[in-house]
């Protein structure tokens, strides 16, 4: 991954930008056994968790907030890529890092600094990114994008899983890898299984959210691994 300069120690820990990973988002799992769930993807060899945090107002969902992180943080060494779906990331952002958040994804959306909220996060120690809804043009991003850690690019309207891909919106990831060339991770989200992953890799991204397509399989493992699969 890119060696940004205000995040020098790098404590992503997500692999290098281009080798693709696939990302399982645990708002499709059983939220009454979080722990269990996520140590069944760690079991199947996934480097992260996705974890989604909806406020009701940003979107018309509410998942959970930094209490919960903290708590899961105990039972997982895995990279918590947290996606916020928030309107006030700059006071809740912090608070998932504290938590034990190591990525954080706020979206462009729901701010007007975010150059600065990059800088803030990393000064707390993670990772950091822009996300961009499926309405909003990649021109919105251009300027702060080569300060991101990884840019989250939605192909589904946030706030629900299980929604199909929006294979359009997906176009905008081709555009995208030009401004920010091979080592900032491209991370897309919303209705990614074996049969659109293809599709947003040849575009260029490398980091597959997946959430209907790994847990609402019996066998996660498997579910993995055919996504693994459909880009080799
Ligand atoms: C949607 C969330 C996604 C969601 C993706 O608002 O940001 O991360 O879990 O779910 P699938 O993979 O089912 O489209
Ligand atoms: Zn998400």
């Amino acid at each position: 991954m890119k060696n940004n300069p205000t995040n020098p120690e790098k404590k992503l820990l997500l692999p290098p930008a281009g080798t693709v990973e696939v990302v399982p988002s645990i708002l499709s799992a059983d939220f009454a056994k979080l722990a269990n769930e996520i140590a069944e993807v760690e079991a199947a060899g996934v480097k992260a968790v996705h974890l989604d945090i909806m406020d009701g107002h940003f979107v018309p969902n509410i998942t959970f907030g930094p209490p919960i992180v903290k708590k899961l943080r105990k039972y997982s060494s895995l990279v918590f890529d947290t996606h916020l779906m928030i309107s006030d990331p700059e006071t809740y952002g912090p608070q998932f890092i504290e938590a034990g958040s190591n990525h954080i994804s706020f979206h462009i959306e729901a701010t007007d600094q975010p150059g600065k909220l990059i800088e803030t996060f990393h000064s707390l120690g993670a990772t950091a990114g822009v996300t961009i809804n499926p309405e909003t043009p990649i021109q919105a991003i251009e300027e702060i994008a080569c300060l991101c850690d990884m840019i989250l690019v939605m192909t589904v309207h946030p706030g629900f899983g299980g929604q199909s891909f929006m294979a359009d919106t997906a176009k905008k990831i081709i555009r995208l890898r030009e401004i920010v060339g091979p080592d900032i991770r491209i991370e897309v989200d919303g209705g990614i299984d074996a049969n659109t992953a293809p599709i947003v890799v040849s575009y260029g991204a490398d980091t597959l959210v997946a959430g209907n397509a790994v847990f609402s399989k019996p066998d996660r493992e498997v579910a993995i691994n055919a996504i693994k699969n459909s880009i080799k």
